[in-house]
C-alpha cells in the first residue's frame, strides 16, 4: 500500500509538527513503500527568498533523517528534482474548475487575510493533487486541516479518469483523528502562524525560557487542582515523558503541593531528553552536507522512475504522446 506524505519547508520543526505528523510517518515506514517528499515548489508561493528556500529545505531534510526517516526503507527526495510534477499539474488543472478552487478553505483564508493572492496559491490544490496522483499513491496521511485538499485530489483524478480515461489512482484519506492536538504555550493548538510553538531544535537557553515563560493561573503551589489533566504543562509532559513520570506529576498538581515553577523545569527537562539523540544525529548530519543530497539525489531517481511512468500513461490518455 504506497503512503505518501509532503513536507511544506516554511520553518523550524515544532513538537506539533512532530507529534502530529512526523512521528507517526516514520513509524509507518516499517509496513514499507512510504513515499516522503519536500515540497519545495509549494514554498514558492509564499517565500521569495532563494537563500532562505534553500536552507530551509535542507533543514527539514536534516530534521527528518534526524528523527528516525531512514532512506533504506523509505522514498526521500527533493519535490523539484522531479519536475513531472510540473507538467502533470499542467494535464490535471485544465480540467480543475475554477469554482472548486474558489472553495478552497487555504485559498480563502489567506485572501480573507489581505494576502493578495499570485496564480500559485490559487493552484496550490493541483500542484498538491499531482504530487499524490503522480506516484500511484493510494494512501495519504493527512491533518484534518489538509482533508479539502484530498477530496479535491479525489475529484480531479475521477474527473480526469472520465474524460480520458481510468489513467489515474484515485487516493484515500488517512485522517488522523487519534493523534493529540498538541498544545501551544498559550494553550491553543500549536502552529507557527500562532507564533506559539516549542521549536524541537532550539538551543537549550532559547527553549528553557520559552518553556519558563509559560504562563499559567494565580492559584499557590499547595492548593489543589482537580482540573490537573487540562494543566497545558502536564499535556506536554505526557507526550516526551514515560507515562508513570506524567501520571505522578499529575497528581502531585491535583492534590496540591507542585509549583508551577518546578512542573515547568521538570517539562523542559523531559522535552530535552526526549529529541537528545535525534539533535545528536542532527549535528552530525549537519556536518556532512553531500551525505544528505546524496540521499535526496538518490530519492529523486527511485521517485523519478514511478513518476516517468505515470506521466507516460497520463500523456498518452490525454492524446499529447
Ligand atoms: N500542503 C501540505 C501541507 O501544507 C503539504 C503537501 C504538499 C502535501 N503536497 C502534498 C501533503 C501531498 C500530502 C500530500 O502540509
Amino acid at each position: 500500500m504506497r503512503t505518501l506524505t509532503g513536507i511544506t519547508p516554511s520553518g523550524n520543526l515544532h513538537l506539533g509538527n512532530y507529534f502530529g505528523a512526523m512521528r507517526p510517518a516514520i513509524e509507518a515506514q516499517a509496513g514499507g513503500d512510504c513515499y516522503y517528499f519536500i515540497a519545495d515548489y509549494h514554498s514558492m508561493t509564499a517565500l521569495f527568498d532563494p537563500a532562505e528556500r534553500r536552507r530551509y529545505t535542507s533543514g527539514v531534510a536534516l530534521d527528518w533523517l534526524a528523527c528516525g526517516l531512514d532512506p533504506a526503507k523509505s522514498v526521500f527526495w527533493r519535490q523539484s528534482d522531479v519536475p513531472e510534477v510540473c507538467e502533470l499539474t499542467w494535464l490535471i488543472g485544465s480540467l480543475t474548475p475554477m469554482g472548486l478552487l474558489e472553495r478552497a478553505h487555504s485559498y480563502k483564508d489567506k485572501t480573507a487575510k489581505g494576502i493578495s493572492p499570485n496564480f500559485g496559491l490559487f493552484a496550490y490544490p493541483v500542484l498538491m493533487a499531482a504530487d499524490i496522483l503522480l506516484y500511484d499513491t493510494q494512501v495519504v496521511p493527512v491533518g484534518q486541516d489538509q482533508k479539502q485538499h484530498l477530496e479535491m485530489t479525489r475529484d480531479i483524478a475521477i474527473k480526469f479518469n472520465q474524460t480520458y480515461g481510468e489513467t489515474l489512482v484515485v487516493p484515500e484519506p488517512l485522517i488522523r483523528e487519534e493523534v493529540a492536538i498538541v498544545p501551544g504555550v498559550d494553550g491553543q493548538k500549536m502552529s507557527k502562524s500562532y507564533g506559539n510553538t516549542l521549536e524541537l531544535f532550539a538551543d537549550e537557553k532559547t527553549l528553557r525560557k520559552r518553556i519558563m515563560g509559560i504562563v499559567m493561573d494565580s492559584r499557590s503551589p499547595q492548593e489543589p487542582k482537580p482540573d490537573a489533566d487540562r494543566n497545558l504543562c502536564i499535556q506536554l509532559l505526557k507526550l516526551v515523558a514515560p507515562p508513570a513520570v506524567a501520571a505522578d506529576f499529575e497528581a502531585r498538581l491535583r492534590d496540591g503541593g507542585l509549583g508551577y515553577g518546578d512542573l515547568k523545569k521538570a517539562l523542559f527537562e523531559h522535552v530535552w531528553t526526549y529529541f537528545a539523540p535525534a539533535r545528536a544525529r542532527r549535528t552530525e548530519l549537519a556536518a556532512q552536507p553531500d551525505y544528505v543530497e546524496t540521499v535526496l539525489r538518490d530519492g529523486a531517481i527511485r521517485a523519478r522512475a514511478v513518476a516517468a511512468d505515470v506521466i507516460r500513461r497520463a500523456r498518452v490518455a490525454c492524446g499529447i504522446a
